[in-house]
């Protein structure tokens, strides 16, 4: 079955965003992207890169992770704001919005009912992985269906901002197992865990 992913850069305090949500990642932003974290994402998950990046960096690989990617609303109109209407036109892509009413592009497909019911249909499908983009929001709606969790963890803390579930989150411990990582000499680190599967005492009588 297809796998729920949450690939998502992470500061080493828990947060992907700034307080304000605005992106980060420009030349005068406080998380700036080093040339090896590039080098890896465009080597291992080419599909991630929105569209005009792709084009800019000369990238033409389908990617083998995913096919689908879903997003929240907030975290669509980062793409919107900048004029995107699909900022992953080589995806399937889905926003979760309970406000939006229509589509702003016929790719991309819009989930006004309950997005845990619809990620559960898409798992029925055949495909690759499904790419949970966030925000923490979404994922904290989507939390019970996450089986893969992919931290893209930068080595800076910022002390206050929107967290990985959001700030809505609730208490729910989960246990998750490392199943690979990748540390870069920036300090970057690439961090994949699976959701670990509660074991069960069994008592077999004599
Ligand atoms: N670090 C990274 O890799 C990364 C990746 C993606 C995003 N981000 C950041 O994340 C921030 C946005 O995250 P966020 O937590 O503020 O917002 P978000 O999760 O992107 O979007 C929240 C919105 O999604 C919809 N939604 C969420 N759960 C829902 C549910 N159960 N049913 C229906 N709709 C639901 C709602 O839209 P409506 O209000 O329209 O109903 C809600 O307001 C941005 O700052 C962005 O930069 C960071």
């Amino acid at each position: 079955m297809r796998k729920l992913v949450y690939f998502i850069a992470a500061t080493l305090d828990g947060f992907i965003a700034g307080p304000d949500g605005s992106d980060p990642s420009g030349p005068d932003g406080f998380w700036p992207i080093p040339e090896d974290y590039l080098e890896h994402l465009i080597a291992e998950y080419p599909e991630t890169l929105p569209g005009p990046a792709r084009a800019a960096l000369g990238v033409t690989a389908e990617g083998t992770r995913f096919d689908t990617v879903v997003e929240g609303r907030r975290s669509y109109e980062i793409g919107l704001d900048a004029g995107l209407t699909d900022a992953y036109p080589h995806l399937r892509h889905l926003v979760v919005s309970r406000t939006l009413g229509e589509s702003p592009d016929p790719a991309v497909e819009l989930v006004a009912g309950d997005p845990v019911a619809r990620v559960r249909e898409l798992k029925q499908e055949d495909g690759k992985d499904i790419w949970l983009v966030g925000g923490g929001e979404l994922a904290a709606s989507l939390y019970g269906e996450i089986d893969t969790l992919i931290l893209k963890l930068s080595p800076t803390t910022i002390g206050a901002g929107i967290p990985l579930f959001g700030r809505k989150a609730v208490f729910e411990p989960a246990a998750w197992t490392l199943t690979d990582h990748t540390v870069l000499a920036s300090g970057t680190a690439y961090l994949t865990y699976e959701r670990a599967t509660a074991t069960v005492a069994v008592t077999v009588a004599d």
